[in-house]
């Protein structure tokens, strides 16, 4: 083999074998995309909610601790006529203190006069971070 096709030959291996890596460190930056981080750990554990306004746009309330199985996520912008709902422990459910409107964890309607639901988002930990993505 000469020279120049044993570089070649090389060159063209090299390619090869670092495309899988590049293809995943691809993938792995769009996923990472889909959550954003809204706060830490500790600021959730603190009050075992936290608001963040404006995120990027909307509003997420995040419900729980680091120590609940799951997290609950909303935008708390109320459907009827945009006052901020608040997470009732005890009757796990948000409330509107506006018109008296109430949604389920999940975000549904339990009764108006909002008709529409929260909108919801999944929420996860990691790191001593508290990430949310949209539904
Ligand atoms: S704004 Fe929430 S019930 Fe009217």
């Amino acid at each position: 083999m000469k020279r120049r096709e044993l570089i070649n030959w090389v060159g063209l291996g090299a390619i090869a074998s670092s495309l899988p890596i590049a293809i995943a460190a691809c993938t792995a930056k769009t996923a990472s995309e889909d959550w954003q981080i809204v706060g830490t750990v500790a600021d959730l554990d603190k009050n075992g909610e936290l608001l963040v306004k404006n995120w990027p746009t909307v509003n997420v309330l995040v419900v729980g601790t680091s120590q609940s199985a799951n997290l609950i996520a909303v935008d708390p912008t109320c459907t009827h006529a945009g006052c901020t709902v608040t997470w009732q422990t005890e009757g796990e459910q948000f409330n509107c203190r506006c018109h008296g409107a109430e949604y389920s964890a999940d975000g549904n309607v339990k009764r108006g006069p909002a008709t529409e639901p929260l909108k919801s988002y999944t929420a996860k930990i990691e790191n001593n971070s508290v990430l949310v993505k949209p539904n």
